[in-house]
């Protein structure tokens, strides 16, 4: 049984961090190195640097299977409310495959009606293969390219993928 609940206190954010902290490390370490990981995980997944995002409007979610977070979402309204980001999807190893990515992003598609924005937009690394075609079959079209100086000497070289809502 899965549930999506709103990231909301300390503990919950804690509970991200530390799904991050696993699936960064064990999904990107191949394609970006152990070094840009852990930048990226002090920079954009640390307790501290998701309190700034939820004062900015990101929205964090956790989904758990039977009460064990397993995955998490983060969104951001944007643009007038005209387009939905969606900044992170993460679904532990063990818990891939068994449509617990498509129930995360059926509900960041049910917050994005709410607003109601007329795209999900976000971007992904060049080299994440299994989620772009994730993304494909979710129904998501890639619409442009990007490359992010994140500071460090790192970059993300990313495909923008878009959504569009009806
Ligand atoms: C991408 C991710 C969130 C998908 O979550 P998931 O729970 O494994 O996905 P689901 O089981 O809900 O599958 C959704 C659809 O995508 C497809 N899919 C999932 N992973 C896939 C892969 N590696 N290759 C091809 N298709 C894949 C499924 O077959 C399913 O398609 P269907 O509905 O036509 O059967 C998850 O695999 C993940 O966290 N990956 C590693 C981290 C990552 O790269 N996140 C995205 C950062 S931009």
């Amino acid at each position: 049984m899965n549930t999506i609940v709103a990231v909301e206190n300390s503990d919950q954010l804690h509970d991200v961090e530390k799904l991050a902290i696993q699936i960064w490390h064990e999904h990107y370490t191949p394609l970006i190195g152990k070094e840009q990981v852990e930048y990226m995980l002090n920079k954009f997944q640390s307790v501290a640097a998701m309190q700034e995002q939820l004062k900015q409007g990101y929205l964090y979610f956790l989904i758990l299977d039977n009460n064990t977070p397993c995955g998490y979402l983060s969104v951001q309204p944007r643009d007038n409310n005209q387009e939905l980001f969606l900044s992170k999807i993460y679904v532990s190893g063990d818990f891939r495959g068994k449509g617990i990515g498509k129930k995360l992003m059926q509900h960041a598609i049910s917050i994005a009606k709410s607003l109601p924005a007329q795209k999900i937009r976000l971007t992904v690394n060049k080299d994440n293969a299994g989620s772009i075609a994730a993304y494909h079959k979710m129904g998501f079209t890639t619409t442009d390219t990007a490359k992010t100086d994140i500071g460090n000497g790192f970059y993300m070289d990313d495909y923008i993928l878009e959504l569009p809502l009806h």
